[in-house]
């Protein structure tokens, strides 16, 4: 029997665009509601009621809630999260899918991040230390050497709070100087280890007790073929039809479970409260094991794309089960189908997108495999405000078949854009499965 009817979606992005495909998928019909920050064609058209407006005001939110007797709310973004929207839509007695403020430290501040997995004792951690003035910086810069350091400051950065040796930072002296600047600030800071090696997502279902894996993904975060150029949100992302990725060891991903299982139960544990929503761990597989990059408190985007489109358990009685602690009663099936993300996004992005230009879907031949993102539509016409725009999922029993079906359809959208065409090609998953044997045989 399900409890919940009227369903609202916090966020306009491709992630939330995905979300509300996966309930319409559901055999009990929910009616969606959105709000978001853009006017969002896609989520528009797929809403029983959408309203723009700032997402982060939990006051706004719960109040559209109440306005619309929503049962049950899905929140897309971490800076929600960190506003406390999922504690003041509980207060209303709306159920939230989504961690309260307390438990979303867990992405908000790396610090806290780190420090629960110090305290705790669990693997995977790389050796860091937290500042908060000069003292010391120096000396632990020097311990971990010249090429080998990564600063992160404390806090949301919307991905563009890290600086690592050898890409951001070209000597200590340069690194020190940055430090300065982040003191000047007044800013907390962690200065870790830097790992070398291949990252994947893995995201689980949690229940307020457990967490139930999905499959790894692999997201792209270059914005250019290649792996060249900046760090964006994430440029597209594959997963395989083993459930598994071809550069990991089944060690690996048995580890990072393992690791998201002891970080779940000691979140919990140290907030005292119950975590219901998706943990996010970001994961790096090195030749000494798996770490740990950094946890989200969300579905990833685009990670989100290529989950929900081979999820084959209705998401709504997934969201009731993550909601009545319940997980373990559902089989959780996903498709043994391979998937490739791609995103389109404006010329520039992201040091300097060209903002408010027209983007043109209608050659796109499945529009059920296009998400839409940062868009906006005026008097018919859609424009990319200057982040990632679209997304196209290719999917198949290869990955060749998906990267393939991905390709041809995001080069049907058009407008002063582009795409990484690597992304899911035979030849740059053979580079990452070459990268990981060249680690492991150099440590053997
Ligand atoms: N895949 C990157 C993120 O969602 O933060």
């Amino acid at each position: 029997m399900l409890k919940y009817k009227r369903v609202l979606i916090v966020g306009s992005g491709a992630r939330e665009h995905a979300i509300a495909r996966a309930l319409q998928r559901s055999v009990h019909a929910p009616d969606i509601f959105v709000l978001g920050s853009t006017q969002q064609a896609g989520l528009m058209a797929t809403a029983h009621a959408y309203a723009q407006g700032d997402i982060n005001d939990a006051d706004w939110v719960t109040q559209c809630a109440r306005d619309w007797q929503i049962d049950l709310a899905i929140i897309g973004p971490e800076a929600p999260l960190e506003k406390g929207v999922a504690d003041a839509l509980w207060q209303q007695d709306i159920a939230v899918i989504g961690p309260r403020k307390i438990l979303a430290q867990i992405e908000t501040s790396k610090a806290f991040a780190r420090d629960l997995m110090q305290r705790h004792a669990i693997s995977g951690l790389p050796r860091y230390q937290r500042f908060d003035n000069i003292s010391g910086v120096q000396a632990f810069l020097a311990t971990l050497g010249e090429h080998a350091y990564v600063i992160k400051v404390d806090g949301l950065a919307g991905g563009k709070g890290v600086k690592v040796a050898g890409d951001h930072l070209h000597s200590l002296t340069e690194a020190h100087h940055w430090c300065e600047q982040l003191v000047a600030a007044q800013k907390t800071f962690l200065i870790e280890e830097k790992c070398i090696g291949e990252e994947f997502s893995l995201l689980g279902f949690c229940d307020g007790t457990d967490i139930f894996f999905m499959p790894p993904v692999q997201d792209h975060k270059r914005a250019f073929v290649g792996d060249q150029g900046p760090n964006t949100g994430g440029m597209g992302s594959f997963s395989c039809a083993d459930h598994s990725l071809p550069f990991l060891q089944s060690a690996d991903l048995t580890a990072a479970q393992d690791i998201s299982r002891h970080v779940l139960r000691a979140l919990q544990q140290q907030c005292q409260a119950s975590y219901i929503g998706i943990l996010y761990g970001g994961f790096m597989a090195t030749a000494q094991g798996v770490r740990v990059i950094e946890f989200n408190a969300r579905f990833g985007d685009p990670e989100a794309l290529n989950l929900l489109t081979i999820l084959r358990t209705d998401f709504l009685e997934i969201c009731q089960a993550m909601v009545a602690g319940k997980l373990a009663e559902l089989p959780l099936r996903f498709l043994q189908q391979a998937t490739v993300c791609k995103y389109v996004v404006p010329q520039g992005y992201p040091d300097a997108p060209v903002k408010n230009s027209e983007i043109d879907i209608s050659a796109v031949q499945h529009p059920e495999q296009l998400y839409l993102a940062a868009i906006d539509v005026h008097e018919n016409k859609l424009y990319a405000t200057g982040s990632r725009a679209a997304a196209v999922v290719g999917v198949g029993d290869t990955l060749a078949v998906a990267e393939q079906q991905a390709e041809s359809e995001v080069r049907r959208i058009k407008g002063n854009i582009f795409h990484r065409e690597d992304i899911g090609t035979a030849q740059l998953i053979e580079k990452r499965v070459r990268h990981m044997r060249e680690l492991r045989e150099l440590s053997a």
